[in-house]
């Protein structure tokens, strides 16, 4: 199984429109788990299902199963583990190793080819435990100054967190995302990005479209949508250039 976790602590930078359209796209190559790990909940809702108030992903650092919170979603091959809604991060001290263990115990990675996972904006225990089980941890970034600051900071945490955890580092994918090739701050930022981090990390850039914004009033993510969108086309090309990565 391998593990991509989507995150960047700055918030509204299409994390969960990423998590929510790759598991959907990489549900039609293999079996998916999509943990929804914000308790926004918004990737539930994204893959038509609901955050849930007694029994979320969450729930693993109450003393429950994994495995008991999965739930099916809009495809067949993509099963969600949705966000506990009320589950407060900072009544617990320590939660180091809890998903690890939780991967381990309950033979995870003999069920699902691939598994997901959205992160709050934030640098805490939920960011901290998908760190330590990343395979590849996905930043989408929108491409302005304090954005690229924001893939430097994140790229400072994977250090941290893969000391910590006495791990490898996880490969790391960077992806413009809203995306305008007429505005000049956009290009310099992803030139900035290239030279800043390696132009290998960069993914092709997801433009603008309002469909993808649409897309969870409909609990249907646009990968899965049949009619055309740039949406549609800017995702499928990431998931191939991912799975590209995931592969070598
Ligand atoms: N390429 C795009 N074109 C148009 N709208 C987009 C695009 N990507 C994301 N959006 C919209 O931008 C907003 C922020 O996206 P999203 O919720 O995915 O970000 P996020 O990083 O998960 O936010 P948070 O930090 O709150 O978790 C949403 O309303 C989403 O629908
Ligand atoms: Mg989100």
């Amino acid at each position: 199984m391998k593990t991509i976790v989507i995150s960047n602590r700055k918030g509204g930078s299409a994390k969960t429109t990423t998590a929510v359209n790759i598991a959907s796209g990489l549900a039609q190559h293999g079996s998916v788990l999509l943990l929804d790990f914000d308790t926004q909940g918004h990737a539930s809702i994204g893959v038509g299902c609901e955050p849930n108030e007694n029994l979320g992903v969450h729930s693993i650092f109450l003393g429950r199963t994994l495995s008991e919170t999965f739930m099916p979603t809009v495809h067949k091959n993509l099963t969600l583990s949705p966000a506990l809604t009320f589950f407060d991060v900072y009544e617990f001290s320590d939660l180091r190793g809890v998903l690890k263990n939780r991967f381990k115990k309950e033979s995870i990675a003999d069920f699902f080819d691939y598994c997901v996972i959205d992160t709050p904006p934030t640098f805490d225990g939920l960011l901290k435990n998908s760190l330590e089980v990343a395979d590849c941890v996905l930043i989408p970034f929108i491409p302005h100054y304090l954005g690229v600051v924001a893939v430097g900071q994140m790229l400072r945490a994977l250090l941290q967190s893969a000391k910590t955890s006495a791990r490898e580092i996880a490969d790391v994918c960077i992806l413009p995302v809203m995306y305008n090739p007429h505005i000049i701050e956009h290009k310099e930022s992803v030139a900035k990005v290239k030279t800043s981090f390696g132009e290998a990390k960069l993914l092709s850039p997801i433009g603008v479209d309002i469909k993808l914004a649409k897309q969870f009033s409909l609990g249907l993510p646009i990968i899965l949508d049949k009619k055309r969108s740039k949406g549609l086309k800017d995702y499928s090309q990431c998931i191939n250039e991912l799975l590209i990565r995931l592969e070598s």
